[in-house]
């Protein structure tokens, strides 16, 4: 089969089509032709070198698809061939064809499309496991999500209104209206105001409940200044830096906030399946009815593969970018 692949690390040029080994799946997993795939900042950062793949994860980038089934394994349960599905991946996206466990799979309703599919599982699920697992959030909560206008922000929108919060967003400011248009209450340009200071005057000096942070070292202590007592920050990333300076621990202490960090790739399958079963359970039926639709930026033949990453290193985009791998929407 054809995926994307890079000799040596480093620019987007570096990728190209090429022969590889058709997967070999195990006997929970089903075989899937994909037809559309999703970037993520961990392809761009693989590509350059500096995001090691995960013990026993494919080294082919790609982290979540859309597709048909073309095999069942002996023990895959509840899927035929045929079958419609999306999938959180470890790994192997760009490619043809991709073995999965039948746990991480989500049946597309009738009206979904491969290419909105395939933006779903990475930035749906990241969003839920921060703002439930992580946040648990509650109906009235307040959620700063930082890089609102990111795959993950976009989805994390929704997912807080949904659960009945208040999302107030940080994104640059011709992102907005689209962020409105998903349910953000007020949006920060961050390049025009400090947003704790924004953040305390929209709630009144209370401060949020919940902070989805992307930004990391440079944004810690202003979430902390404008966190509410017993707060939840869930770190996601550092696409703003790693190091603090001048970290003070007093609001930290006297506000009870707890830091969390997390990354996906680095959990567990059975811990990757359970947040599946979860989100499958609560989340998915909401895109059945359309309370919830990823938002999708562009789409990219995978062809044009370099194109995306460079377009996706801009920062211009708002929600996902995909690329579509040989089978087109209908
Ligand atoms: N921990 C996890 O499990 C996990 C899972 C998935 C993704 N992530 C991370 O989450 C982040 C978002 O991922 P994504 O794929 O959704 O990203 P994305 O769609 O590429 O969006 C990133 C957005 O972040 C904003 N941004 C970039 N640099 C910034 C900076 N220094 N300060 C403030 N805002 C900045 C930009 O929007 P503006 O124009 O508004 O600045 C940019 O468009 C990435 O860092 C990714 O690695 C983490």
């Amino acid at each position: 089969m054809k995926a994307i692949v890079f000799d040596t690390p480093g620019d987007a040029h570096q990728l190209h089509l090429a022969d590889v080994a058709e997967p070999a799946p195990a006997a929970p997993d089903v075989l899937l032709h994909i037809a559309a795939t999703a970037l993520n900042r961990a392809d761009l950062l693989q590509r350059e070198g500096r995001y090691p793949v995960p013990e026993g994860a494919s080294p082919i980038l790609g982290l979540e698809v859309a597709g048909t089934v073309l095999e069942v394994g002996p023990e895959a349960k509840g899927f035929e061939v045929g079958d419609n599905v999306c999938a959180l991946v470890n790994g192997g996206g760009y490619a043809q064809q991709i073995a999965v466990d039948y746990r991480m799979l989500l049946k597309l309703p009738e009206r979904l499309s491969f290419t909105k599919a395939a933006a779903i599982p990475e930035a749906f699920l990241t969003a839920f496991q921060a703002l439930h697992w992580i946040g648990r959030v509650q109906s009235g909560d307040t959620v700063l999500i930082h890089a609102g206008a990111s795959g993950v922000g976009t989805a994390a929108i929704q997912l807080a209104k949904l659960a009945g919060a208040l999302p107030v967003v940080t994104a640059s400011g011709h992102k907005h209206e689209r962020l409105f248009e998903l349910g953000a209450a007020i949006c920060i340009d961050y390049h025009q105001r400090d947003f704790a200071e924004a953040v305390l005057d929209f709630t009144e000096g209370k401060g949020v409940d919940i902070v989805l942070d992307f930004v990391g070292g440079p944004y810690l202590n202003k979430n902390l200044a404008c966190c509410a007592t017993d707060a939840r920050i869930v770190s996601l990333a550092a696409l703003g830096g790693a190091r603090v300076a001048d970290f003070s621990m007093a609001p930290f202490l006297r506000k009870r906030i707890q830091l969390t960090g997390t990354t996906m790739r680095s959990r567990s399958d059975h811990y990757r399946q359970q947040l599946t079963a979860d989100f499958r359970d609560k989340i998915w039926p909401h895109f059945a009815d359309g309370t919830l639709a990823p938002v999708v930026d562009t789409i990219y033949d995978w062809e044009q593969v370099g194109d995306a990453h460079r377009y996706m290193a801009s920062n211009a985009n708002v929600g996902k970018i995909v690329m579509t791998i040989g089978i087109v929407d209908p």
